[in-house]
């Protein structure tokens, strides 16, 4: 059955928890997909996890489209939510509607992702009034790093966990379907999540969410540069990958790939017209 916003405030009703995990091309999207995940996040953790740098920063407008529309051929089920990159809706209204418009357009996904709570709160009321769902991102916001001065759990002083709360109230009064909510400690999160009216997606939040949302790399092993305390890892696939490419290299190296079944015959009397 198709996910979308209506089946994740749903869900939230029914208490049933929600699962989503980011995804960047189409043959992972396809797997998660078939593995029946709600919801497939395009995130600008791409700057990361594929790209190489050392945060989102950089991560452009065409980088998401580019990963976006991949994601949505293989996505048949999986709500599509693509995160709006750094400076794509920071500076004005204006642009921040643009550029939703353009991962609709042209990257296919259903609902776009933003960072931030009040001081967003025009950008998510003039997507949403676009036809636009939107969701929000508050707690530990990653391309706000520089302001933050590194990554860390937010909301843990009595200011900081009131903003917070402030934020979550904005986010959601500017008509967000659903807000993620990272790095925040446990109890204040499951506080949010009373108190809010739309689905909470956590990561680093705790299990009093509504729903829950990592990293595919970091879940899969498939990513050691760094590891946040909240990633569990389901399987060791980066162990796997790098013992097959090794196995690779050896039947290469030593001739035994390609055997006779990996290869294409012809007919001898065919070749032989050749000599
Ligand atoms: O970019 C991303 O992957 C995210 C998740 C960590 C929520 O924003």
């Amino acid at each position: 059955m198709k996910n979308t916003v209506n089946s994740f405030r749903e869900a939230r009703e029914q208490g049933k928890r929600l699962a989503m995990l980011t995804a960047y091309d189409y043959s992972t999207a396809k797997l998660e997909d078939e593995a029946g995940i709600n919801g497939i996040l395009v995130g600008d953790s791409l700057g990361n996890v594929v790209l190489g740098y050392e945060d989102t920063i950089s991560v452009t407008m065409e980088d998401m489209i580019h990963h976006a529309a991949a994601v949505a051929r293989g996505a048949k089920d999986a709500l599509v939510v693509a995160d709006m990159p750094f400076m794509s809706y920071q500076a004005s209204v204006y642009d921040a509607v643009v550029n939703a418009g353009r991962l609709m357009k042209e990257g296919r996904a259903n609902a776009v992702k933003l960072e931030g709570g009040v001081e967003v709160g025009p950008q998510i009321k003039a997507i949403t009034a676009a036809g636009i769902p939107v969701m929000g991102h508050i707690g530990l916001t990653p391309q706000s790093i520089n302001a933050f001065g590194g990554f860390k759990v937010q909301g843990k002083s009595e200011a900081a966990a009131r903003k917070l709360l402030e934020d979550a109230q904005a986010v959601e009064e500017a008509g967000a379907f659903a807000v993620v909510l990272e790095c925040v400690p446990e109890k204040l999160a499951q506080m949010v999540t009373s108190k809010s009216g739309i689905p909470t997606i956590g990561i680093g939040a705790g299990a009093g969410c509504d729903g829950q949302i990592l990293v595919y790399q970091d879940m899969l092993g498939m990513f050691s540069d760094y590891t946040p305390k909240f990633v569990k890892r389901f399987a060791q696939v980066g162990d796997t990958m790098r013992r097959a490419f090794q196995d690779y290299i050896l039947e290469v190296q030593e001739g035994s790939y390609p055997s006779r079944e990996h290869t294409f015959q012809m007919a001898d009397e065919v070749l032989e017209k050749l000599y």
